[in-house]
């Protein structure tokens, strides 16, 4: 509107208008651009949906596409657990998410963060959310620990999304199948849990996993061919990048199924995870990262296992870390 008040007469200025409509045009749109930008992210490499590692990389927070350089704070729910967890330099922020009063007649619907059977915090989805967003660029992954949890969380996670604040990968978790030496059914309904990232927020990657009990009687009891192949039957066909989390000490008995699950696709990876009364053996970290494209594993492990495992697989691969 600006440039037609003082339309020219002739064509001297009109070319001069022209161009400083246009350079106007491309002053305000750099600016925007710097303004709206993280620093150092590109925009694809910034959306929910996007490769955890291209974020991270293009962040300059990694410096290979490595996923052992990615790094981990596990249950950061209450506000301290959440603050403690911003002010360290891990990469990517664990939480667990819950609906407040589960299962009592206070019962309200909202997503909190807690790990069952904690059914209150001092934290809701909304306010961890907030807060992470606005003043951190740490990865995310949101473990559902009720199928009540998902809906609303993903139509908050869309609202912001909308609203242009989660520039960064967002994992979405929840322990979908029976897994090894688990006597009784407490996992997230499969179908609903699928159907409802489909519906209400698919660009994310998936987290899918299998609930699991370690018995230290039983070292060899673990996955099972029927247990994996069913997972693949159930992600198979999905859009999404998948990430399968796998309890740790379980993984080198059922390492055959595993390596088979990473050869279905090129979305799949995996995230070692483990319990911290579990055993855990470096050689089998080792075994794993030896068999493995490097981009196609990540460990979410704790010290001192994970330094030791990192200064060998270092040693072997003469990795930089
Ligand atoms: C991150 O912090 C931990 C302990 O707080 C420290 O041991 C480690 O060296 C730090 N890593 C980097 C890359 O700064
Ligand atoms: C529900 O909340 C009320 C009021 O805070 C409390 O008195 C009651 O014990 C709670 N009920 C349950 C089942 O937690
Ligand atoms: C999961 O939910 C679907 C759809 O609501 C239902 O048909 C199915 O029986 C449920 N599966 C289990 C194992 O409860
Ligand atoms: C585990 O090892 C025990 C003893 O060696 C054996 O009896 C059992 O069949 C094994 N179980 C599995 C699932 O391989």
């Amino acid at each position: 509107m600006a440039c037609r008040e003082h339309l020219p007469k002739n064509r001297g200025k009109w070319v001069f208008a022209g161009i400083t409509c246009v350079s106007v045009v491309v002053i305000v749109t750099t600016v925007l651009a710097i303004t709206l930008r993280q620093p150092g992210c590109e925009l694809e490499a910034c959306s929910p949906d996007a490769d955890m590692l291209d974020y991270l990389l293009s962040l300059g927070q990694i410096s290979h596409r490595d996923a052992l350089e990615v790094t981990w704070y596990h249950a950061a729910n209450s506000k301290k657990a959440m603050a403690a967890a911003l002010n360290s330099n891990v990469t990517v922020l664990e939480a667990d998410v819950n609906v407040e009063g589960l299962g009592t007649a206070n019962e309200t619907g909202v997503p909190i963060m807690a790990h069952p059977p904690a059914i209150y915090s001092d934290n809701t989805l909304e306010q961890w959310l907030d807060t992470v967003l606005g003043s951190s660029q740490k990865g995310i992954k949101l473990d559902f620990k009720n199928i009540k949890a998902v809906g609303p969380s993903l139509d908050l996670l869309r609202r912001l999304t909308e609203e242009g604040k989660v520039q960064r990968p967002v994992w979405i978790n929840a322990d979908i199948l029976k897994g090894p030496n688990v006597p009784i059914s407490f996992e997230v309904n499969a179908t609903q849990f699928l159907a409802l990232v489909q519906e209400k927020y698919p660009k994310v990657t998936l987290s899918p996993g299998w609930t699991t009990l370690y018995l230290a009687m039983f070292p060899n009891r673990t996955y099972t061919r029927a247990m994996v192949e069913k997972m693949h039957e159930l992600v198979g066909v999905v859009p999404q990048r998948v990430t399968f989390p796998v309890r740790s000490s379980m993984v080198r008995a059922a390492w055959p199924h595993f390596s088979w699950l990473l050869s279905q696709s090129e979305r799949y990876s995996l995230t070692l995870w483990q319990a911290a009364s579990d055993p855990m053996l470096v050689e089998d970290l080792l075994y794993i990262r030896d068999n493995t494209a490097v981009h196609q594993v990540y460990y979410d492990i704790f010290e001192p296992f994970l330094s030791q495992f990192k200064q060998l697989a270092c040693k072997e691969r003469n990795w930089e870390g």
